[in-house]
């Protein structure tokens, strides 16, 4: 989605934003631009921008675009299509404001019909435009007063950043449900969306909470409430190797981050397990013992990936500490109205914790009374902030759009839950030992399967030349097939689609064809040969079939692929079944030369509806 990245110190701003911008380049884009106030006249705002990459833009910038303070932007088209007129920076009719936003404004074509009738020419589709009127018609006296006059005319979200040739010392902005994180430097102060664009520069960051605006000047920065009055926000030092932010000797952040899943998964159980008691602590609960057994119902929401390993979580949850779970798409729930239960015990799963629809799905959940804590991966993103406490999932940053090492600390972090819910009520302790000594094999069981990416790859090879694709699996399974087909979708842009293997005989088998693999999922467990005889039906029909499952698994003389992962406890399987998914879906992009990292039509974080 949007990125945002402004500068003001001693430097000259323009290289500097646009190397910045190329650091959001993950999240998803379709046009870059840039605005600086300064140069030979030392207030002259200069705009370039385009429709395409970062790197167009930086070949084609202007010679004389120096100065000290810009801002820039990379957007991902809401209103109007990708081209250079919609490109943020967007400007007033004189030339004198610029301003960069994430977010969207709600009320955007009321605002551009009132500003036509005033008689003001606005030149793009965009909803971003009318801030730069708005701001630039009033007459209040300082661009701080003018930005929150513009900003109490809109409805809508927004993170943005605004610069004024009047006002040439300093840059003004805001946040309201778009992250914006300001980063303090020796005589130098910078803003952006997300913390890889500062990263390089400095790791003293202040958070923006919502409603805040604030006015950077190369000299610190001052932020305040809406009505203007001060809000005293210091900056801290964020504990992040700026290694994390590079791919290294990886060919894509997405190998890189796959390769790290080992790590991070000692590091989301690292000091919660409690293997004399065979239970977890995790300390970020808002509930004691009494109020943990109070629970009767757990509701888990997510949206994409997210939600398929918050099926995961829920199945662990009902086997383990036998309360009634499901997952829900985050994306749905808050339009059916839902009935909201004190005693159901809401989780939000997010790696970014930046995903509009989970984050407005937990605000739905509050505004009726409810309870929800997150599992979430950055530390103090909208949704770790907006729930009651949760758990953090430790993985580091996660930058490939396909998500892999979030997706497994998320699902250890749902074992953690379960296993603690469980322990409180009827999981016995050696159950819970039984289970503790499973996590704790997770991360070198881990490593093993991606020990054996060449032979996935192999496999690989093959699926990707097939147009179209089914994930099937039952029950544990069904999840791990959903995710399957989720990661190959997204990178490969083959038709995957996850079936219940149970499901095929009552419509998609009439598919199934020598053109038309299938990747099942069969794992050793109660339904092993119900599993093995939907293989038979599948390869009767000439399917193809790669099939992931156990060691002792036997598939007799059916034709076919077969991958052998290392066995768990039962309720911890699922996760090592999707690994080797993850790495089918990587490599068969891989064999079809896409750009890995940045997927067509999709972002990183997903922060507009
Ligand atoms: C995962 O590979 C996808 N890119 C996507 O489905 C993702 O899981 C989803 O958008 C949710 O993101 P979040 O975890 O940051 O909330």
């Amino acid at each position: 989605m949007c990125g945002i990245v402004g500068y003001i110190g001693t430097q000259q701003a323009a290289p500097l934003i646009l190397e910045g911008l190329t650091r959001l380049e993950h999240r998803g884009y379709d046009s870059a631009g840039v605005a600086v106030l300064g140069g030979s006249k030392e207030s002259a705002l200069r705009v370039a921008k385009k429709a395409g990459r970062v790197r167009d833009l930086t070949d084609d910038l202007p010679k004389r675009f120096s100065g000290k303070v810009g801002i820039g932007h990379t957007r991902w088209a809401t209103h109007g299509p990708a081209n250079d007129v919609n490109a943020h920076p967007h400007t007033d009719t004189k030339g004198d404001v610029a301003v960069v936003h994430n977010g969207i404004i709600d009320n955007a074509s009321t605002l551009r019909a009132q500003l036509a009738e005033d008689g003001i020419d606005l030149t793009s589709d965009t909803d971003t435009e009318v801030l730069a009127h708005l701001i630039a018609r009033s007459t209040a006296e300082t661009l701080e007063a003018r930005v929150a006059e513009a900003l109490s005319a809109v409805d809508g979200t927004y993170g943005l950043a605004v610069v004024h040739a009047d006002f040439p010392d300093r840059i003004v902005v805001a946040r309201n449900g778009s992250p914006l994180l300001i980063g303090v430097g020796e005589k130098e102060m910078l803003v952006a969306s997300d913390l890889a664009a500062l990263i390089r520069h400095t790791t003293m960051v202040a958070h923006l909470e919502d409603g805040e605006i604030a006015t950077l000047t190369a000299g610190g920065f001052t932020t305040y409430r809406a009505d203007l009055t001060s809000t005293h926000r210091t900056a801290t030092e964020v504990d992040v190797d700026p290694a994390t932010y590079e791919a290294g000797e990886h060919e894509s952040f997405m190998h890189k981050e796959m390769l790290e899943q080992p790590d991070a998964a000692e590091r989301v159980l690292r000091g919660r397990l409690d293997e004399r008691f065979g239970t977890a602590h995790l300390g970020g609960l808002p509930m004691d013992a009494r109020e943990t057994r109070a629970i009767k119902r757990v509701k888990i929401l997510g949206c994409g990936s997210a939600y398929y390993v918050g099926q995961m979580g829920a199945s662990l949850i009902e086997e383990l500490a036998r309360i009634p779970a499901d997952a829900e798409a985050a994306s749905e729930f808050r339009y059916r109205n839902p009935v909201i239960e004190p005693d159901t015990l809401y989780v939000a799963v997010s790696q970014s914790g930046e995903t509009i629809d989970t984050l407005l799905a937990v605000q739905e959940i509050h505004r009726k009374g409810g309870r929800c804590i997150g599992l979430v991966n950055v530390v103090g993103s909208a949704i770790a902030r907006e729930c009651e406490g949760g758990i953090y999932l430790h993985a580091g940053p996660e930058v490939a759009v396909a998500s892999t090492k979030a997706l497994t600390n998320m699902f250890l972090g749902f074992a953690l839950l379960a296993l603690q819910l469980g322990r409180v009520r009827d999981l016995s302790i050696s159950d819970g030992k039984r289970l503790i000594a499973a996590l704790l094999e997770l991360p070198e069981q881990i490593g093993q399967v991606l020990e054996r990416e060449e032979e996935i790859g192999e496999i690989a090879q093959v699926l990707a030349d097939a147009e179209s694709l089914f994930f099937v699996g039952r029950v544990r399974g069904f999840p791990v097939a959903r995710e399957g087909a989720q990661k190959f979708k997204e990178i490969s842009y083959r038709h995957a689609e996850a079936y219940q293997t149970s499901e095929l005989k009552h419509g998609p088998l009439a598919l199934i064809s020598g053109d038309v693999p299938s990747v099942a999922i069969v794992p050793q467990d109660e339904l092993t040969d119900r599993n093995v005889g939907a293989l038979h039906e599948i390869a009767a029909r000439g399917g193809p079939l790669v099939v992931i499952t156990h060691p002792d698994v036997d598939l007799g003389e059916i034709e076919c692929r077969r991958l052998d992962v290392p066995r768990s406890e039962r309720e911890l399987d699922p996760i090592l079944l999707t690994i080797p998914l993850q790495l089918l879906a990587y490599r068969a992009a891989l064999h079809l030369g896409h750009d890995i990292d940045k997927p067509r039509n999709l972002a990183k974080s997903v922060t507009v509806e």
